[in-house]
């Protein structure tokens, strides 16, 4: 009985996707195409950066600068290009140090793909600076923060391109946006979603529609168990992936020569709902009423500036042999909980990274409108109550 990871349809979002207001964000910026994924908006944001750059120096394109935290759907997207990464550490504010950044690019690194980690749009000035001295392309990765302020900007207005994932927003099971504020795009001549895709889609609506009558009986459980001494512990699967190719596959690439399927338009509306913003501000605000006040958690974020969409509230463990305990009891009580404990084959191990920390330490407890109030607070408890028991 697991709590949906995203947000699935429910009887709110008729109505929540037609008041949608448009905040600026990444569905905001002037030149903007749909694509069937988040990582295949990257995709095409890597190829469209390369092209440009080629047009001015045609052997200068062979690297892109990705950071060592990340899903592995970041990376497929440039490896399938046949490009280099360049992996860059990250500082605990989850930027790079633009100190450091010179040592990990080489002459032909043509772009830097940067995340807004966990839904907190910061500004990207820096970077923003570091890259037009340059001449490398910002790629401003909004799949976990697709609207609402990044310092002195919105969200996606940092980037030459600008990429989005709908699915973590809106209950389509995928879709995803490129866009950008100050370059054209050509129209990206995808071919029509093949109809197994626009069947399969109608088919995850109604089967996630089924999660949002999950109920959490196993995390109140959960709570009482660890208070006593003992947990039990969900098996965490051992990783299949060892080399790239299976990396590449495990990547989910197909799609990016596709269009989203026609549905996902109609409900990705509700992905830039104000509604569904104040709900996730609101629990992500409840997380941080249990969590934020226990010495041994960090939360690695500030709390979201209004108009925000946080997309989840990272709990920072200050070990992980304690983070995988808690991580394992979770989904063994069928918490809604992602830890990105899975990085691209070859990721180096970094000096002065918090990347390599993150991927093991972190756990990322979604904020989406679909679950309740009780069910965050219950889930923040037992995170609460496996602290208490691990540390
Ligand atoms: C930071 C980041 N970028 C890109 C992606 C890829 O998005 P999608 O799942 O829509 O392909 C993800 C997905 O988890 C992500 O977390």
């Amino acid at each position: 009985m697991a709590l949906p990871r995203a947000p699935v349809v429910s009887r709110q979002s008729p109505s929540a996707w037609w008041q949608a207001s448009r905040p600026p964000g990444v569905p905001t910026l002037p030149h903007r195409q749909w694509t069937s994924s988040g990582r295949a908006a990257l995709w095409h944001a890597i190829r469209l950066a390369g092209e440009s750059r080629q047009a001015l120096s045609p052997s200068a394109v062979g690297g892109v600068l990705v950071p060592t935290y990340h899903p592995r759907t970041l990376i497929a997207p440039v490896v399938a290009q046949g490009l280099r990464t360049d992996f860059y550490p990250i500082t605990a504010e989850g930027l790079p140090d633009l100190n450091q950044l010179d040592a990990y690019a080489r002459l032909d690194t043509f772009a830097l793909v940067l995340p807004h980690f966990f839904g907190a749009g910061r500004s990207l000035a820096g970077v923003r600076k570091w890259c037009t001295t340059r001449g490398i392309a910002l790629i401003e990765d909004c799949a976990h923060a697709l609207f609402g302020p990044a310092g002195e900007r919105p969200v996606g207005h940092w980037g030459d391109y600008a990429t989005a994932s709908l699915s973590k927003f809106s209950p389509t099971p995928e879709a995803g946006l490129l866009a950008s504020g100050t370059h054209a795009l050509a129209p990206l001549r995808l071919a029509p979603a093949p109809w197994r895709d626009q069947l399969k889609i109608a088919k995850d609506l109604w089967d996630y529609r089924q999660l949002a009558r999950q109920t959490d009986d196993d995390l109140v459980g959960l709570c009482r168990r660890a208070d006593s001494g003992v947990v039990p512990l969900a098996r965490l699967e051992p990783d299949p992936v060892s080399t790239v190719p299976e990396a590449l596959e495990d990547g989910r690439l197909g799609g990016a020569m596709y269009a989203a399927p026609w549905l996902a338009h109609l409900v990705a509306r509700e992905a830039t709902s104000p509604i569904a913003a104040a709900q996730r501000r609101a629990h992500f605000t409840t997380y941080a009423h249990y969590l934020g006040g226990m010495p041994e958690l960090q939360c690695p974020v500030p709390a979201p500036a209004a108009e925000s969409a946080p997309y989840v509230y990272p709990v920072w463990f200050p070990e992980a042999a304690a983070a995988t305990t808690a991580y394992r009891a979770l989904l063994g009580a069928g918490a809604a909980v992602f830890r990105w404990d899975r990085p691209w084959p070859g990721t180096p191990r970094l000096d002065d990274d918090y990347g390599g920390r993150w991927a093991e330490e972190v756990l990322q407890l979604p904020c989406h409108p679909s679950l309740t109030q009780p069910q965050v607070e219950r889930t923040a408890l037992a995170v609460a109550a496996l602290a208490r028991h691990c540390l």
